[in-house]
C-alpha cells in the first residue's frame, strides 16, 4: 500500500496527538532517518509509533525489527507501548534490547568462529579486575603504581572506540611500564580460555565475527530490514561500527537522540 493509499484510510489510534514532525519522522520508513529533539519532546514516542506503524501496515514482521535501547527497563517500556498502540497487542520474536542483550544473543550460535563455546560467560566487573590484577603480577607490575581499576579502563575505552589489541600502537604509557598493549593482549587471550568475555567483548565479537564471516554478515543484513535507536547520543564507536555494518544494506535506520548532547558516536568513526 503506498503511503497517500494509507493517508486516506481512517486513521489508526497510534497516529492521535503527533505532531506534523513527528509524524513525518513516523511516516519515513525507508531508508536512514535522524531524530534530534530536547528531553522530553517526544522522541521515543516517534521510535514506538514507527514499530506500531512498521508491524501495523505489514511492512514488515516483527522478526525483521532490530530495535536498540540503553536499558532493559527501556526496552521492557517500548515492548509495553507498541504494544498499547497496537490495541493491547503483544509483539513476539523481534530483536528489541540493549546493545549487550542484542549482541549476545546474536553472538552465542556462532561462538566457536570467535574462540568461545556457546555456553561462554560474561564477567562482572570484580571478576575483571581480579583478572587485571593477576596479569600485573605476572608481569612484575606494581599494582599500586598502576591500579587495576586505571588498566581496565584503558582497555575498555579502546573496546569502546571499536580498537582490537592488534589495532593498539606500542605507544608509551605512563602506566603499567608501557605494556598496556601488552597488558590487552593477555586480558583477551585469558578471557578465550575461561571461555568468557567482558561487556564490551559482546559488541566486539560479534563485529568480527560478521566481518570475518560473509554469510553471518549476509544472513544478519538480510534478515534486519528495520532498524531503530534510541537514546542515540549516548552512542559509542564500537556501537556504530556494529549499527551501521548491520543496517549497511537495507540502510533504514532511524535513530533518535537528544539535540543538546553531543553525538560522539559519529565522531572518530
Ligand atoms: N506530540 C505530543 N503531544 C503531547 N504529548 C506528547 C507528544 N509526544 C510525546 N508526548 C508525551 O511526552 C512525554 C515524553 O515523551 P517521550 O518519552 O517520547 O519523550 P523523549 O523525547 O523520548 O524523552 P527523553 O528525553 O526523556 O528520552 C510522554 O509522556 C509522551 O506521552
Ligand atoms: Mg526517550
Amino acid at each position: 500500500m503506498t503511503l497517500s493509499a494509507l493517508n486516506q484510510q481512517p486513521e489508526s489510534p497510534y497516529w492521535q496527538g503527533l505532531n506534523p514532525a513527528q509524524r513525518a519522522a513516523v511516516e519515513q520508513l525507508d531508508g536512514p532517518v535522524l531524530v534530534l529533539a530536547g528531553a522530553g519532546t517526544g522522541k521515543t514516542r516517534v521510535l514506538t509509533t514507527r514499530l506500531a506503524h512498521l508491524l501495523a501496515t505489514g511492512k514488515a514482521v516483527p522478526a525483521q525489527i532490530m530495535a536498540v535501547t540503553f536499558t532493559n527497563k527501556a526496552a521492557a517500556e517500548i515492548r509495553e507501548r507498541v504494544s498499547h498502540l497496537l490495541g493491547e497487542r503483544s509483539v513476539e520474536g523481534w530483536y528489541l534490547g540493549t546493545f549487550h542483550a542484542l549482541a549476545a544473543r546474536l553472538l552465542r550460535p556462532h561462538a566457536e568462529r570467535v574462540g568461545l563455546k556457546p555456553s561462554f560467560t560474561i564477567l562482572g566487573t570484580d571478576d575483571q579486575l581480579r583478572l587485571i590484577k593477576q596479569l600485573l603480577e605476572a608481569e612484575n607490575i606494581d599494582d599500586k603504581k598502576s591500579p587495576p581499576r586505571v588498566v581496565l579502563g584503558y582497555i575498555e575505552r579502546w573496546k569502546d572506540r571499536g580498537l582490537l589489541p592488534d589495532d593498539v600502537s606500542n605507544d608509551s604509557f605512563d602506566i603499567a611500564n608501557g605494556k598496556l598493549p601488552k597488558l590487552y593482549k593477555m586480558y583477551q587471550d585469558r578471557l578465550l580460555e575461561l571461555n568468557a568475555c567482558d561487556f564490551g567483548d559482546l559488541l566486539l565479537h560479534h563485529l568480527t565475527l560478521m566481518r570475518k564471516h560473509p554469510d553471518v554478515l549476509e544472513q544478519i543484513q538480510n534478515r534486519f530490514q528495520y532498524l531503530l535507536v534510541d537514546e542515540y547520543q549516548d552512542t559509542n564507536v564500537a556501537q556504530y561500527l556494529w549499527l551501521r555494518l548491520i543496517a549497511q544494506k537495507s540502510k533504514n535506520i532511524c535513530v533518535v537522540g537528544d539535540e543538546d548532547q553531543s553525538i560522539y558516536g559519529w565522531r572518530g568513526a
